[in-house]
């Protein structure tokens, strides 16, 4: 299983300098307001993924005293060979900006996420519910992209024709036999993606209601569902509703279905989640469909992902933390969560894993290690 054996951050928000030796297990991360625990978990996220959940003006990450962050991490899976990689990710305020893995430069950061597979649960996360569909397609792409070899290059190419096709759509006047074949490619593709998304969303569903049962809903628990909505008119043959949309596409400029534009539905009887449930349920809602891409992840690939926790307390009453902490436990995964308080975090697990958690406390950007 992959995890994070060392981190070591340099001029990275409050954080000047920190090295950290993370458990396998539960690692705590406390701290008052402001002293650097969402910043901590913000560097890991820059690792796995070369970017930051906070924010994508990456100047606003580097410390105000400094002209370049590094963060540097050594990743190990034992299941894996070579079952070690040094990960690092360095970005200047000039602009200049390189990923490392094991000594050799990489050009993308899909790479990273490869070896560092990572769930980040925060205050963010609502946007699943609340947000616009790019986020809940990002949530469920990122599972799609972990299992299936091919989902990256087969997304790749589509995204290429669908561009292609939007500057066709643009540039004025353009006979429909010049979009003829832009069709033909992105309906071909388009059906590919589909195929590897529908295979994964029966599991992803089925691992979704397992781990929301065992929240404690005082009503409407039963009667929330979630469903995969194609970007197209279900049932219908998508080159033909391409074509058929072509003078729409015109008008607008783009092309206004395909892959690009799925979504999941996520309801509480027939309203949308986001309009029954009260917080602390939506916040049950949407740990479970983590709980579920990491389920799924592991059964697919036998591997677990790392998760983050931000603030994981808050709007959760203590069962229904205890709920989290047993699923997170069964999981097996390596995970950091940071609280303000301590408690607020041991009292939802008990027994062994307590033994292995490992504690850091955060103050003015300093991390120390309380275990
Ligand atoms: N680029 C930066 N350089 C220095 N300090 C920063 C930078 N960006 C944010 N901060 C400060 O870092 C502190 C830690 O923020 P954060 O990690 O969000 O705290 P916490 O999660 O512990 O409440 C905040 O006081 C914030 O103002
Ligand atoms: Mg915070």
């Amino acid at each position: 299983m992959p995890s994070l054996k060392k981190l070591s951050i340099e001029s990275f928000r409050n954080l000047r300098t920190a090295l950290i030796e993370p458990g396998e297990a539960i690692n705590l991360i406390v701290g008052v307001n402001g002293s650097g625990k969402t910043s901590l978990l913000e560097s890991i996220s820059v690792l796995a993924h070369g970017r930051s959940f906070r924010t994508h003006k990456y100047r606003r990450l580097i410390n105000h005293d400094g002209s370049q962050f590094t963060i540097f991490g050594l990743v190990q899976d034992e299941d894996e060979q070579p079952f070690e990689h040094r990960m690092g990710v360095v970005r200047s305020s000039n602009g200049k900006f390189a990923i490392k893995i094991d000594g050799l430069p990489v050009h993308t950061s899909a790479e990273l996420a490869q070896r560092l597979p990572l769930l980040v649960l925060n205050a963010n996360s609502f946007q699943l519910l609340e947000g616009a569909s790019r986020y809940r397609r990002q949530f469920f792409d990122w599972l799609v992209f972990h299992v299936k070899h091919d989902y990256k290059n087969c997304w790749k190419a589509y995204s290429k024709c669908i561009k292609h096709r939007n500057s066709l759509l643009r540039s004025g006047k353009i006979a429909s036999s010049e979009i003829a074949p832009w069709n033909r490619e992105i309906a071909q593709v388009a059906e590919g993606l589909e195929q590897m998304r529908s295979e994964v969303f029966t599991p992803f569903k089925q691992a979704f209601h397992s781990a929301l049962a065992d929240f404690v809903f005082s009503d409407g628990g039963q009667s929330v569902d979630i469903q995969y909505v194609s970007g197209w008119k279900e049932g219908a043959n998508y080159l033909e509703q391409l074509e058929q949309s072509e003078e729409k596409d015109l008008r607008l400029g783009y092309t206004s279905i395909g892959s690009h534009r799925s979504d999941l539905k996520i309801n509480a009887g027939k309203s949308p989640a986001v309009e029954l449930l009260s917080r602390g349920q939506q916040k049950s809602v949407i740990v479970s469909m983590f709980l579920a891409e990491a389920s799924v992840f592991h059964q697919l690939t036998e591997k677990r992902p790392v998760f983050l926790l931000d603030d994981l307390p808050s709007e959760l009453d203590l069962s229904n933390l205890k709920v989290i902490g047993n699923a997170i436990q069964a999981l097996e995964s390596q995970v950091f969560v940071t609280a303000i308080d301590s408690r607020a975090i041991t009292e939802c697990w008990n027994g062994p894993v307590l033994d292995d958690l490992k504690m850091f406390h955060v103050k003015h950007g300093e991390i120390h290690d309380f275990t």
